[in-house]
């Protein structure tokens, strides 16, 4: 079980979240293409204290919408009384007065607890905003082509907290402390403590590591997993520690099951701290990729490429490019460094860039497509007859060793070295032994086959990279 992306409802995607749904999803194409079962989960954030901020919010502003009244016995309206520009525009206002207005906070708190007791119409208002967020997010990961195989999320689990949590109570391995219930998951010999494990808040409500622990049983029980890989922003990582420890303390997890945090760094701007905005925000995804699809469009233009196409068939190749731009310019990154977010750059077609090697597999397949059309047969590979020739055979031969080493490290950045090299090893080999031209009819289509080789073992690459090759350009 991979658990990656990561987005809470009612939030819009931005930057922060592009880490954990590139290498999450170039991480799950890795395995699967090396024959494991795996289910991708989005895991939404969709039941903590935001949920109850939100439900007040909309209380405040429309105090007379049926959700609220306590009196009423259902059905409820089918539509959503809110859009996801109104969520846009209610959590940030919603999440203000949280710091501001103790009052507000406190009913935030409570509305919370009622949710998640099960009050009828708060369930129903909450349904409505998750089902509106689920629709845009799901808008954004389509345009990313990364995908979900479940869209479980932290409310999923709900049913399971109570009666785990009276399991650690009466177990011991759960402790009253101050009014609220924790676990101790600190070792003795241990130089660093590591603090106790939130499990019931002293309001009654549960902290988002309760719901963790609760999906961690989820995942043993129902899933039949053998394991699960969090792919989590690597300032999580105590969280994680408390949750899988306390998962090993409470038998909630045996230890055959590996529970992983894969963690990744931060999307930086150009000083070098988390990208903001000029009013110190996190820039939306949305509004990063319209400006990649212009930057890839500018970078295309200044190489010539594509340019007498179709209107239509240009746009594809410029959102192609742009992704490449974005997804190499991340999992170039070793997934534990953060990385300055540089358009310009990601996007040239010049140096270690997801468009060079788009450049590279778009020439191969017009190598070959000219081939075809001078009659040309592909045939067996001989043994090398240049340099160049054997390095990239040699270089071919090393593919299956990047894989398993970006499985085993959890480091998709190794297949994107592989790639990059493989590019190159190809461009050494083109430059020197020229194909078309080549008078010994066996070496040709011997070199030929190698270049259709190349071109499968590059395009197979990238996509695990997630990185989808135009026909032409
Ligand atoms: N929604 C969380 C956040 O925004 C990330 C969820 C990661 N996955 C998990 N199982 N905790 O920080």
């Amino acid at each position: 079980i991979l658990d990656y992306g990561g987005p809470n409802v009612a939030k819009e995607l931005h930057v922060g979240h592009l880490r954990t749904a590139i290498i999450g999803e170039s991480f799950k194409r890795t395995l699967r293409f090396a024959g494991a079962r795996v289910t991708g989960d989005v895991h939404l954030g969709d039941w903590g204290v935001q949920m109850g901020q939100l439900l007040t919010q909309v209380r405040d502003e429309q105090p007379d919408l049926v959700y609220f009244d306590d009196g009423y016995r259902g059905p409820y309206p089918e539509e959503s009384p809110v859009s996801i520009e109104d969520l846009q525009r209610l959590y940030p206002v919603s999440a203000a007065r949280m710091k501001a207005e103790p009052a507000f906070a406190a009913a935030a708190r409570h509305a919370t607890v009622d949710l998640q007791a099960g009050r009828p119409g708060y369930r129903a208002l909450w349904q409505h905003f998750r089902d509106v967020s689920v629709e845009a997010i799901g808008r954004v990961y389509d345009d990313l082509d990364v995908s979900f195989d479940v869209w479980l999320g932290e409310s999923s689990v709900h049913d399971r907290i109570g009666p785990m949590v009276e399991r650690l109570e009466s177990s011991g391995v759960a402790e009253p402390s101050d009014g609220a219930v924790v676990v101790h998951v600190s070792r003795d010999d241990e130089e660093h403590q590591i603090p106790p494990l939130m499990l019931v808040k002293s309001d009654g409500g549960y902290a988002y590591a309760t719901t963790d622990l609760a999906t961690v049983e989820e995942r043993v029980e129902d899933l039949e997993g053998t394991g699960a890989i969090y792919f989590v922003d690597a300032r999580q990582s105590l969280h994680f520690e408390q949750v899988f420890r306390a998962a090993r303390k409470g038998g909630i997890a045996p230890e055959a099951f590996v529970l992983e945090h894969a963690p990744n760094g931060t999307v930086n701007g150009p000083d070098g701290t988390p990208l903001r905005t000029r009013d110190g925000d996190l820039p939306l995804l949305r509004d990063a990729l319209a400006d990649i699809e212009s930057i890839a469009t500018a970078s295309m233009d200044a190489k010539g490429l594509a340019a007498d196409y179709p209107a239509a068939e240009r746009e594809r190749i410029a959102w192609l490019v742009g992704m490449a731009a974005v997804k190499f310019g991340d999992l170039s990154n070793h997934r534990t460094s953060s990385y300055i977010f540089d358009l310009e750059r990601f996007s040239s077609f010049e140096g270690k860039t997801g468009p060079y090697l788009l450049y590279v597999a778009v020439r191969i397949s017009s190598l070959l497509k000219k081939a075809d059309e001078m009659g040309l047969e592909r045939g067996p590979i001989l043994a090398p007859a240049h340099d160049s020739e054997r390095a990239l055979l040699l270089e071919i031969s090393e593919f299956a060793e990047a894989v398993e080493r970006s499985i085993a490290l959890r480091a998709p950045n190794h297949v994107a070295e592989y790639c990059y090299e493989l590019s190159g090893a190809f461009n050494r080999f083109y430059e020197q032994c020229h194909i078309l031209s080549e008078e010994d009819g066996s070496l040709q289509s011997s070199w030929l086959a190698v270049a259709a080789l190349t071109r499968r073992v590059v395009v197979t690459s990238l996509d695990l990279l997630g990185i989808s090759v135009p026909d032409r350009m």
